[in-house]
């Protein structure tokens, strides 16, 4: 497989969400996946991720890192949408994805 990029999702990426989430439901929802990417870039914009694959988008991953709650000290990810083009599947982007998060809370710690 080509070379899988991980970077940080932007506002740009919406409408690729919107199509692997449709390819995964079978529904196009492109105003709840504007809000979610906007919500999640306002409150932590180094968690969420993207995958590329040859410069398309191909898997995400809407998270954050959060600290202080539930008695926890610790900074911790908290992963809240995720998911990787049928096509693209099996072959470690969703968890390239969620390393990216666990490496955050590390960096955080
Ligand atoms: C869940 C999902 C994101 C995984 O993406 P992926 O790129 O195929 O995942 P990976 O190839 O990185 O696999 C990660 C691990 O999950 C396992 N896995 C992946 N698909 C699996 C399946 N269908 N059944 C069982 N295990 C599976 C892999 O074996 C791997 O385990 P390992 O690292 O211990 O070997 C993808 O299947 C998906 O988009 N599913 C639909 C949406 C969804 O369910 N999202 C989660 C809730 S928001």
């Amino acid at each position: 497989m080509a070379d899988v990029r991980i970077r940080p999702v932007n506002e740009l990426d919406i409408e690729a969400i919107c199509r692997i989430d449709e390819r995964i439901t079978g529904t196009y929802r492109p105003e709840v996946w504007e809000d979610r990417v906007v919500y999640f870039i306002r409150r932590d914009p180094d968690s969420s991720q993207v995958a590329e694959v040859d410069g398309k988008v191909v898997g995400f991953m809407l998270g954050e890192v959060r600290g202080g709650e539930f008695g926890m000290e610790e900074p911790t990810g908290w992963l809240e949408f995720f998911g990787v083009d049928p096509a693209a599947r099996e072959r470690g982007i969703g968890r390239r994805l969620t390393d990216a998060l666990l490496a955050l809370e590390k960096r955080l710690a």
